[in-house]
């Protein structure tokens, strides 16, 4: 570790996208490399704490120090926060993919008249807002908002919404999706503090630092 600001806490991070299968060979699945969260789970673990990462289906290395919990689902993810309860703070990172559907047990077949299946939606679980809400709530609970557009004007309404501490509003409509850089606002019950675009690791490291100091 370099630094022992969380020593003592546990912080729960999740990460990655989830994948909803459809059948044994096709999935619906959200737009997310997992790389902002790893960082994340990183920097936190750096900083001296135990950290929880519930990662979704990526392929990226664990970070060093931190325990990591591989899930495929939106309602597996919601188990595996569940189980990892208590926490000082959360950190959820996922693209938790809004709904899923009944996956069939067999692969669905073309049927060669031009005929197409059709999916009926279930919606997911909101594993942020169920955490923030629940007895066991930590005591801070940071959500992000990937957004194209109103970015700050959603991610106000998405923290009273799901009742976060915090949102880490994120501007995906440039170049963010799988790169190395991130631009981000973070929106507290203070206000709205921008930060420069900056490298994913350096965004983990200020947000790590940043959560020390709520929880000191
Ligand atoms: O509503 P939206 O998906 O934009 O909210 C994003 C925030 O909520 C992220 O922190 C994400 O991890 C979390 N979330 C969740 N469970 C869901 C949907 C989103 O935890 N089913």
């Amino acid at each position: 570790a370099r630094g022992n600001a969380l020593a003592g806490r546990h912080v729960l991070v999740t990460a990655g996208p989830t994948h909803e299968p459809i059948d044994p060979v096709r999935y619906i699945a959200n737009r997310s490399s997992g790389k902002q969260g790893f960082a994340i789970a990183g920097a936190l673990a750096a900083l001296g704490a135990r950290v929880t990462l519930v990662a979704g289906p990526v392929t990226l290395p664990t970070p060093m120090g931190v325990t990591r919990i591989d899930v495929e689902t939106a309602r597996e993810m919601a188990a595996a926060v569940d189980a990892a309860l208590p926490a000082d703070a959360a950190v959820m990172v996922a693209a938790v993919a809004d709904w899923r559907t009944e996956a069939s047990p067999e692969k669905i077949k073309k049927t060669g008249d031009g005929a197409v299946p059709a999916l009926h939606f279930t919606e997911n679980p909101d594993i942020l807002a169920t955490l923030a809400a629940s007895p066991a709530r930590p005591r801070l609970v940071i959500g992000f908002a990937a957004e194209t557009e109103k970015l700050i004007e959603h991610a106000t309404a998405k923290r009273a919404r799901k009742r976060a501490d915090w949102i880490v509003a994120n501007d995906v409509s440039v170049d963010v999706m799988g790169g190395e850089r991130n631009s981000v606002h973070i929106v507290t019950a203070d206000g709205v503090e921008s930060w420069e675009t900056l490298p994913k690791q350096a965004v983990a490291d200020r947000l790590a630092a940043r959560i020390a100091q709520a929880l000191a």
